[in-house]
């Protein structure tokens, strides 16, 4: 059994608590927040007796093998390099740390630890994705060399710290960017980049003025502070000649919310989100193949539910993690060439 403390026990941490819940080679050990009241709350619903109050006490309890860090972004760094250096290994939430300085600082504690580090990239795991990664692998789409995606939300400031860029790094791109980069660069085969070119603007505000329309908060959620990006957008090219275009947002002035992946490869092409669509040609005719599934698109609890069993996998067979380190890097190179 896999001893695991969740750290962070705001909106995502169900997610991942849910996910241990249901795994049989984990025992939920602990959980940890500063916020005493919401760490007590979530202990008795998880029915966990260890509560923490300082990760630093969590690193120090000898039973802990494994932490999930689902904290505000500033922290990842920190927590992460304290339990690699503790012998603990880690699930860190994306993004895997604010700067590209902070992420080299995690994988020189990663390499002089016992334990491992998995950067939370859950669209990699999720049933449409894990489909598409498998025909790209037997090159039914060829050379995959153009991608193109998009996460808009017309209203979806989380607020909180992920409005504030001090703690979070900055906005839509740090936040909804990394899960279309790396999608979209994971299923290019991960390319070495060549360059960047992208825009971000500061133009809306958080339209928390509107009403009617629910969207994600964060477990503190406040309106008043807003000092990250609405809107980005990039252009990155690699050094194979691929390219991917992307745009995200928090606030825009858009029809709808939407979010589209789209991947062109010399044999084939493929629609990710909204739903998995393989693109592709014979006897002279265009052929949209559509793969029966439960969930053509992404799903949170099963996506959630295969990154978790692939961690603990990873940790108790000593596999090499399904999204290390060196992808948290490369992924930050790219949004902070942008934000530059
Ligand atoms: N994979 C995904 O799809 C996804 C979705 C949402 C959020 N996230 C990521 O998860 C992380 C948390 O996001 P959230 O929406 O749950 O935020 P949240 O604000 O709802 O919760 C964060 C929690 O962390 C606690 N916390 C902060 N610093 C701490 C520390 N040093 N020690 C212990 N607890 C601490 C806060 O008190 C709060 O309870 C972020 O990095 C975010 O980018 C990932």
């Amino acid at each position: 059994m896999l001893h695991v403390v969740v750290i962070g026990l705001g909106t995502i941490s169900e997610m991942h608590l849910s996910a241990y819940e249901q795994n049989p080679n984990v025992q939920l050990y602990g959980v940890c927040d500063v916020n005493e009241e919401r760490a007590e709350r979530v202990a008795e619903k998880y029915s966990v007796k260890n509560v923490f109050t300082d990760a630093t006490d969590v690193f120090n309890d000898a039973n802990v093998q494994a932490v999930s860090i689902c904290t505000w972004n500033k922290t990842h760094a920190q927590l992460a390099i304290q339990a690699l250096e503790a012998g603990v290994n880690v699930l860190v939430e994306k993004p895997l740390a604010m700067s590209v300085e902070e992420a080299e600082q995690i994988q020189e504690a990663e390499r002089t630890s016992k334990a491992m580090l998995q950067v939370g990239y859950v669209r990699r795991f999720s049933s449409n994705a894990q489909v598409l990664k498998q025909f790209i692998d037997r090159g039914e789409l060829g050379e995959v060399y153009y991608a193109k995606a998009s996460y808009i939300r017309r209203i979806g400031n989380p607020g909180g710290w992920f409005a504030d860029r001090e703690l979070s790094g900055g906005g839509p791109l740090i936040d909804l960017g990394v899960h279309l980069i790396d999608l979209c660069w994971y299923m290019m085969d991960r390319p070495a980049v060549q360059s960047v070119a992208g825009h971000s603007y500061h133009r809306l505000g958080n339209r928390s003025n509107i009403k009617n329309l629910s969207f994600y908060k964060a477990a503190d959620y406040e309106s008043s502070k807003n000092s990250v990006e609405d809107l980005a957008n990039g252009l990155v090219t690699f050094e194979n000649g691929a390219s991917m275009q992307f745009d995200v947002s928090y606030s825009l002035h858009a029809k709808e919310d939407e979010v589209h992946i789209k991947l062109y490869g010399t044999k084939g092409g493929a629609e990710l989100e909204p739903e998995l669509i393989i693109v592709t040609e014979s006897e002279n005719t265009i052929l949209n193949i559509q793969p029966q599934m439960d969930h053509p698109n992404f799903h949170f609890q099963s996506a959630f539910q295969n990154q978790i069993d692939g961690f603990v996998s990873a940790v108790l067979n000593e596999e090499v993690s399904p999204a290390p380190v060196e992808d948290g890097i490369e992924l930050l190179k790219i949004i902070e060439k942008i934000y530059e």
